[in-house]
């Protein structure tokens, strides 16, 4: 697969699917409270991406090669699950940090973003292991414009990450993404700066880092999906889809209820 260069008319579907994702995640935010199960989320957001926005979820029988299909229509990953959690039967407990990650297909094209949640009140190590991810994130976001290297987005991250004495998962990226979910370039979230494709106008892909609070070894489940840390130690994950403009950067994942930009990040 090459990297698609999207026209004007695909980037403002491209908008139109993104916002809408990230709306999921606005609508969403409110059930997640201890008690809920993972599972209910799950058939929240369904129903709202099916019935009231007329989106399809894309991850919703996705079946990549070497995967079996996957069973749910959102993935939830708790506390020190790092991604494609599978929403079931388990309740939230107070305390519980969770990634929702939502990727809805309108008029053809995807839109993929994802956050952090917390229900109830998190320990102070992962409030904090939670917000350098998101900062990773945006610092990452922060590099992208024309003529920059994909390189680039990596060791911003990677660096930010192991300043705090986090890893930095290496078997997931992330991708280029349109009409398809995932597309070329892989997008790595370590590296070095000045390496990999160059940068141009019409791109567009997701930055999603997923950030361990102790190494970076991973592990599945048995369900052929959940992944896990192998020390058991929490992981977060922050994401967003960008297009690169003839300028710079436009995150098209955002929405009314998306976080600020933090502090780090001055643009
Ligand atoms: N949304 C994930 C990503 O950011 C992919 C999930 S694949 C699924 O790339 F099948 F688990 F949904
Ligand atoms: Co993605
Ligand atoms: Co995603």
């Amino acid at each position: 697969m090459s990297i698609s260069i999207k026209t004007p008319q695909e980037i403002e579907k491209m908008r139109v699917a993104c916002r809408l994702a990230a709306e999921v995640l606005d609508h969403v935010q409110p059930f997640v409270r201890p008690g809920i199960t993972t599972g209910e989320l799950d058939a929240i957001c369904h129903a709202y991406m099916v019935d009231v926005q007329g989106t399809i979820p894309a991850p919703l029988h996705y079946t990549p090669p070497g995967y079996t299909p996957y069973p749910r229509s959102i993935c939830t990953s708790v506390n020190q699950q790092v991604c494609h959690g599978i929403p079931g039967e388990k309740k939230l407990k107070s305390g519980d940090i969770l990634n929702i990650d939502i990727t809805v297909i309108k008029d053809g094209y995807h839109g993929d973003t994802s956050r952090m949640f917390f229900a109830g009140e998190p320990s102070i190590q992962a409030r904090r292991l939670t917000e350098v991810t998101y900062e990773c994130m945006w610092l990452g976001i922060e590099t992208v414009r024309p003529g920059a290297h994909l390189g680039d987005i990596g060791h911003a991250i990677q660096t930010h990450a192991e300043k705090q004495g986090y890893s930095v998962v290496r078997e997931f990226c992330g991708h280029g993404i349109g009409r398809q979910f995932h597309e070329d370039p892989q997008v790595l979230h370590y590296g070095r700066a000045g390496t990999g494709i160059t940068l141009a106008p019409g791109m567009t892909f997701t930055i999603e880092p997923m950030i361990n609070a102790g190494r970076k070894d991973i592990r599945q489940l048995a369900d052929g999906w959940t992944i896990v840390t192998k020390d058991h130690s929490l992981s977060a994950q922050w994401e967003h889809t960008v297009l690169v403009t003839d300028t710079g950067v436009e995150v098209l994942t955002l929405s009314a209820g998306a976080p600020p930009k933090p502090a780090i990040v001055s643009r």
